[in-house]
């Protein structure tokens, strides 16, 4: 790695005011933080002028890419002509009731109304909500418990943490709560059975979920969530099969399917929808991040015409719906949602999506001959690459090596964003615009910083 070079001014001020998420906190205090300044396209720039390109989107969200005008005077305008209104107290407002009204338009299942927050942590504490509340109102008081599978992401808020199936998000914060039950994630290379094809693999992941379910009681679960791909576990991509299987598993015992695509929303696997992509129907949807291409925050829930009559008829009957968040349907957030999903239709971004996804994954799945890369997999524009000591036995190195961050560290030098996780699984999740030739460029430069990984990883003697 490059020697340190002294903090700016900008990166000492930052380490004196903000806590920062997510990072290695003793390395930051060395390396200060990098610190952007602004972007255009798939492209964003720190202050020192050097140029990266953001392989992640953000946090898997600013689908447009940066400098999209569009977006600013959808803002502009909102804010100049209604900055804030509420859906409190029977008042509504025109860009809340039309982006619910082009939701319900887009989604790929029935959806009777829509529920608006302002991240993915509290749509999907809304969504346990709802289910408890839904669960109630029919008297089915014992439906509190909520599947979830290990490796799932599913946000940050005490109970959508709950929900996420990683220990670093438990740890030193009491979770999970107990209300959560843990299903197996479905990762054909880390755990299908010697010889064991894609389907067989699919189809024992569905007996063992029905067996949990039988164990656990069917009449005590209320609701499963999932991912069509697993993002923040590790940017894996389903075994072919499994979320039919797994839809019909949970129909069969009266369990709702709460689809997250949080990230698989609006267009990332080459489709509007994840569930679209593996071909299965929710009971109810969360959408976050690209709902707004991420240039305001905002999230909401869609509910299927059942959910809705239930929940809008006990919340008539104990006089009203005490759930909501001052900023829920903000208007300037909406406006910029709705001109966003504009945006999609009219450049046909999903189509583009769908045009570029094949040099995408064969440059992605080409990683597979480095030999550091164990797999090398992905759908649409999302990828996962995990690093091995050894490819061969597919042994992991050790974590506190911290191999998957040092590659991080390399291809940021190397002017590229990527996205460290667990088990040294590196995501791709670059902004849906990006351009062939771009395409070229993000492999370009991450092929130099793996390159300069192994070159690292020898000389610390890992392999
Ligand atoms: C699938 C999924 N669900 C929920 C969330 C939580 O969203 P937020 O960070 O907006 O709370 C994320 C964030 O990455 C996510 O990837």
């Amino acid at each position: 790695m490059s020697m340190p070079t002294p903090l700016s001014n900008m990166q000492t001020r930052d380490m004196a005011s903000l806590i920062h998420p997510f990072t290695d906190l003793t390395l930051m205090r060395q390396t200060g933080p990098l610190v952007i300044e602004r972007g255009a396209g798939v492209f964003i720039y720190d202050t020192e002028g050097k140029d990266y390109l953001e392989a992640m989107g953000g946090l898997w969200c600013t689908a447009l890419g940066w400098g999209e005008e569009a977006l600013v005077e959808a803002a502009a305008e909102q804010m100049r002509k209604l900055p804030f209104a509420h859906i409190f107290g029977g008042k509504s407002h025109e860009p809340g009731i039309a982006l619910a009204e082009k939701l319900k338009e887009m989604a790929p299942f029935p959806v009777g109304k829509v529920f608006f927050a302002n991240s993915g942590s509290e749509a999907n504490d809304s969504q346990i909500k709802l289910m408890w509340y839904a669960a109630n109102a029919r008297g089915e008081n014992r439906r509190k418990k909520i599947i979830a599978r290990e490796r799932a992401y599913h946000g940050v808020t005490l109970a959508s943490a709950s929900l996420t199936g990683l220990d670093a998000f438990h740890k030193s914060f009491d979770l999970p709560f107990d209300f959560t039950v843990r299903a197996a994630c479905p990762h054909y290379y880390r755990s299908a059975e010697n010889g064991e094809s894609e389907a067989e693999y699919g189809a024992r992941l569905a007996a063992d979920l029905e067996a949990l379910i039988l164990k656990e009681g069917p009449d005590t679960i209320a609701a499963m969530f999932t991912e069509a791909v697993m993002g923040a576990g590790g940017a894996i991509v389903p075994p072919a099969g499994y979320h039919r299987q797994v839809a019909a598993m949970l129909r069969k015992y009266g369990i709702r399917l709460v689809d997250d695509e949080v990230i698989c929303g609006f267009g990332r696997t080459g489709h509007a929808f994840g569930c679209q992509t593996f071909d299965y129907q929710p009971d109810s949807m969360t959408v976050a991040k690209a709902l707004s291409s991420a240039y305001l925050p905002i999230s909401a829930v869609l509910l299927s015409p059942e959910l809705t009559e239930i929940i809008e008829a006990e919340a008539t009957r104990i006089g009203g719906l005490w759930h909501a968040f001052t900023y829920s349907a903000h208007p300037v957030a909406a406006a910029v949602a709705l001109r966003t999903l504009e945006l999609y239709e009219q450049r046909d971004i999903f189509g583009h999506v769908r045009k570029v996804s094949p040099l995408f994954l064969e440059r992605l799945r080409a990683l597979a001959g480095h030999p550091l890369v164990g797999e090398a997999d992905g759908v649409g524009l999302i990828g996962g690459i995990e690093l091995v000591a050894d490819k061969k036995s597919r042994r992991n190195f050790e974590a506190a090596r911290g191999v998957g961050a040092a590659s991080a560290r390399f291809c940021q030098e190397e002017g590229l964003v990527v996205r460290p996780l667990a088990s040294d699984r590196i995501a791709l999740c670059p902004p849906l615009v990006i351009g062939e030739a771009e395409i070229g460029e993000l492999f370009d430069r991450f092929e130099r910083g793996l390159d300069r990984t192994l070159a690292w990883a020898r000389g610390e003697g890992l392999v």
